[in-house]
């Protein structure tokens, strides 16, 4: 075939058959098989050539002029039918954007994962919002009692009986109560659930948290299977080895209660900012089960003992991140969500 004339064939083939839209294929069109196209110039060139020239080139300019028409129409039809696009393999894709779990949920992921490794069950939540028997009475805080005012409550009035009035719960501890009813011992659970507090909001209080309650319970259940426990949980979560304080306290559904303090997670005990030069921090309340909270659920006091503790997420997620304000986790600032 003549050089010229196979030229013009590649280059019209490859831009026929990569044109996108039908408007730049009507302008190969023109190009090539317009009045003043490629292909229509050589066959009106024609006239000037010797009659072997125009034996052999005739033929080969003919044959261009209808194949091309075919692949535009061939191509027109494709592109009608929009079944085929050309697109360029090489250039880079889109970064999709992925969603990932929120820090707390982060946080909550790896408190369970390290209390499963120690044998521990992780019991459903349960209810947000809870009867005042269970939130209350059931733990041994009757009407009236003052450790009450220690719980703002979120009372809801719909719905509410009146001896049983309903409310936002303010502590896991319920929990308890809802799982030594269908249960016996000997057991160690923990319950991870969001809480609630009617109180002004400030760097460390928000309206809803996050706690664990951690309960065990068995025949011969001591202080020391307590620490233990605490020591271990602290340790493990801030990934450093940390001991564990007990200070006297009060909560109604335990007894003896206590204050636990673990060694500072940044300066390990030698005093620093965080902790206020002390060199320790308050983590958690804790005790041994009183034994009203085993009547209220049906237990023998004096068969079972156990301890339980009420540990705070946002406060470890505070302490293991170094975020300065529990606010930041709810007000859905990206800047802050997105670093983890
Ligand atoms: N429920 C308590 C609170 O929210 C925390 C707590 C204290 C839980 C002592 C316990 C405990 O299980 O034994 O303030």
């Amino acid at each position: 075939m003549d050089k010229k004339i196979q030229e013009l064939k590649n280059k019209a083939v490859l831009e026929i058959t990569g044109s996108f839209d039908l408007k730049s294929l009507e302008d190969l069109k023109v190009k090539y098989l317009g009045r003043k196209g490629e292909v229509t110039q050589i066959l009106r060139s024609l006239a000037d050539l010797s009659i072997e020239q125009k034996k052999v080139i005739g033929p080969q300019a003919q044959a261009l002029r209808k194949e091309l028409e075919e692949l535009i129409d061939k191509r027109s039809a494709e592109l009608k039918n929009k079944k085929t696009r050309s697109f360029d393999v090489t250039r880079p894709g889109k970064k999709i954007k992925t969603g990932h779990l929120h820090p707390l949920t982060l946080v909550e992921k790896e408190i369970i994962d390290i209390f499963k490794s120690m044998s521990f069950s992780v019991v459903d939540s349960g209810p947000e919002i809870e009867t005042e028997y269970y939130n209350f009475d059931a733990l041994n805080i009757p009407k009236n009692h003052p450790a009450r005012e220690m719980h703002d409550t979120f009372w809801l009035e719909k719905n509410s009986a009146k001896n049983n009035k309903m409310l936002l719960r303010t502590h896991t501890s319920p929990m308890q109560i809802r799982y030594m009813e269908k249960h016996k011992p000997p057991f160690q659970i923990i319950v991870p659930g969001k809480v609630f507090r009617y109180e002004a909001t400030d760097a460390s209080h928000e309206i809803n948290f996050h706690q664990v309650e951690c309960l065990m319970v068995g025949r011969d259940i001591s202080l020391a299977n307590l620490k233990y426990t605490v020591e271990q949980f602290y340790s493990r979560v801030f990934m450093r080895k940390l001991n564990a304080r007990l200070r006297p306290s009060y909560f109604p559904f335990v007894e003896p209660g206590l204050e636990i303090d673990i060694q500072c997670v940044k300066c390990g005990g030698r005093g620093c900012n965080i902790c206020k030069e002390s060199g320790w921090l308050e983590v958690t309340g804790a005790g041994m089960v009183h034994p009203n909270v085993f009547k209220s659920a049906g237990y023998d006091p004096k068969e079972y003992q156990g301890f339980a503790f009420g540990a705070g997420v946002e406060r470890i997620a505070m302490l293991k991140y170094n975020i300065p304000d529990i606010r930041m986790f709810y007000n859905g600032d990206l800047r802050f969500i997105n670093q983890f």
